[in-house]
């Protein structure tokens, strides 16, 4: 099929790449000159495991194209798919500006019958108006179906070419049957292609990230019990997980969640229940635990200074929402260094692909390094913020010798606080006991412990 996809992000580009793979003629747009240049010469603008060699073999073959021109993409195709961004307005709900505007846009340019599928993630009643938006332009007969996506940033390739299903909405037979020849050659090992309404399946993207915010929420909010009555979260996690009611995905206490979906989905659900008089108090509740949990990680890096953070150098490891991917969209690194900067600290920080992520407006006070030990070199404390691979086992006795202080606040649960304990480490993990950490003084922030067991 001859297929058009506006947008090309995390979510766009995968889309493009993928279709192209399994022989479709596709061709994909974005109104960003650079990024379609960049696209077009091979080198993708952000980091998403397996893209580049995806994108490369079907631009080489000929069946991936690349344009800012969106009338000659509309033309030329007999399904658009719809992957703009839709952000975050100031009131939470999300902002369909660009959704609303390529409509438009597709009405006035298409010369015959075409499928369109939102692929954003929309609130329900977009793709009516998706369709009413291009009926307005045109003659020509249209089809929408609703088509979120659920692939995760980090395994966006796998997950777009083996999805463990597809959810398809659709008021129009005739549009469906098409769109489900589509996806067939995704769906060979029998994973299904599961079809309703149109407001259904824009209801099925929120719902799904919600119940995801409120799982990983849930076990933060029991880390923060844990702390208080001495139980280990991480025994409690392996204890309750194994239930396959209860499942192992989700589970792991932390910072708190980030990127570029979980947050703005949720409050963008909220917003719709506010809109047509439904309460939705677990989802208000996912959304206010992140910040006390937030809260918590700040307050164990600030106990850690009682005389202030003012002068203090802050080893951040990881800014990436989560490893895998180099997006920091609303990621916890962003808040926890604004936090530290406006505390008087220099944030020394190390990601192993974030190399964009936005902290220019901390000046001298944000440093980015190219290596995690360089970013510990006379660090007063360490701040694991993302579960990188090569954090979880780092060489300890290096790390040691390198912080000013062995004092460590890790976000993300990589270490056994025992261990780290006897390592030499006052290590703060999130609701975790810290009974061998806490026999090491904090009254003397600047003296490195010798040896606490
Ligand atoms: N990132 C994810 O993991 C993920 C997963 C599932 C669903 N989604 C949803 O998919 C959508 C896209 O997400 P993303 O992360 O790929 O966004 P993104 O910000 O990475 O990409 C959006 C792209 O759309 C382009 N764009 C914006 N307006 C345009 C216009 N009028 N014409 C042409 N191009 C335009 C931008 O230049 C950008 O390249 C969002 O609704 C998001 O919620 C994202």
């Amino acid at each position: 099929m001859r297929v058009g996809i506006v947008g090309t992000g995390y979510v766009g580009l995968v889309t493009g790449a993928g279709l192209a793979e399994m022989g479709n003629q596709v061709v994909c747009v974005d109104l960003d000159e650079t990024r379609i240049e960049q696209i077009k010469n091979g080198v993708i603008p952000f980091y998403e495991p397996g893209l580049p060699e995806l994108v490369e073999l079907n631009l080489r073959e000929g069946r991936l194209n690349l344009t800012t021109d969106l009338e000659s993409a509309v033309r030329e195709s007999q399904v658009v798919f719809l992957a703009v961004g839709t952000p975050s307005r100031p009131d939470g709900s999300a902002d369909l500006s660009a959704v609303y505007q390529v409509a438009t846009s597709i009405g006035k340019f298409m010369t015959g019958p075409t499928l369109v599928a939102t692929k954003s993630t929309v609130p329900v009643g977009t793709a009516n108006e998706v369709k009413r938006l291009i009926e307005a332009e045109t003659d020509h007969k249209v089809y929408v179906v609703a088509n979120p996506e659920f692939l995760a940033q980090g395994s966006a390739v796998n997950d777009f070419l083996k999805p463990n299903r597809v959810i398809i909405g659709s008021d129009d037979d005739e549009g469906l049957a098409l769109f489900k020849e589509l996806y067939s050659p995704f769906l060979r090992t029998g994973n299904p292609i599961v079809t309703m309404d149109l407001a259904s399946a824009e209801m099925t993207k929120y719902v799904s990230n919600a119940f995801l915010a409120t799982k990983i929420s849930f076990m933060n909010e029991m880390s923060r019990l844990c702390e208080k009555v001495g139980a280990d979260v991480e025994s409690v996690r392996i204890g309750i997980s194994s239930d396959p009611r209860i499942g192992k995905q989700f589970m792991f206490p932390g910072v708190g969640y980030g990127g570029s979906c979980l947050p703005k989905d949720n409050r963008a659900l909220l917003h719709m229940g506010d809109q047509h008089g439904a309460e939705l108090p677990m989802v208000e509740a996912a959304l206010k635990n992140n910040e006390l949990q937030r809260a918590n990680f700040m307050s164990k890096l600030t106990g850690l200074f009682p005389e202030g953070l003012e002068g203090k150098r802050i080893a951040l490891w990881g800014l990436s929402f989560k490893p895998q991917t180099d997006d920091t969209r609303e990621a916890p690194s962003l808040e926890i260094a604004d936090y530290l900067v406006a505390a008087g600290a220099t944030v020394v920080a190390y990601d192993p692909q974030s190399v964009n992520a936005p902290f220019e407006k901390h000046g001298s006070k944000f440093v980015r390094v190219n290596s995690s030990f360089e970013a510990c070199q006379d660090a007063d404390a360490l701040a694991i913020l993302t579960e990188w691979h090569e954090f979880r086992r780092p060489n300890f006795a290096r790390l040691l010798s390198t912080l000013k202080n062995p004092w460590i606040v890790d976000g993300r649960n990589l270490y056994e606080p025992h261990r780290m304990a006897r390592r030499g480490f006052l290590y703060l993990a999130m609701g975790r006991s810290n009974e061998d950490s806490v026999s090491v003084s904090l009254s003397q922030p600047e003296k490195k412990v010798q040896s606490v067991k």
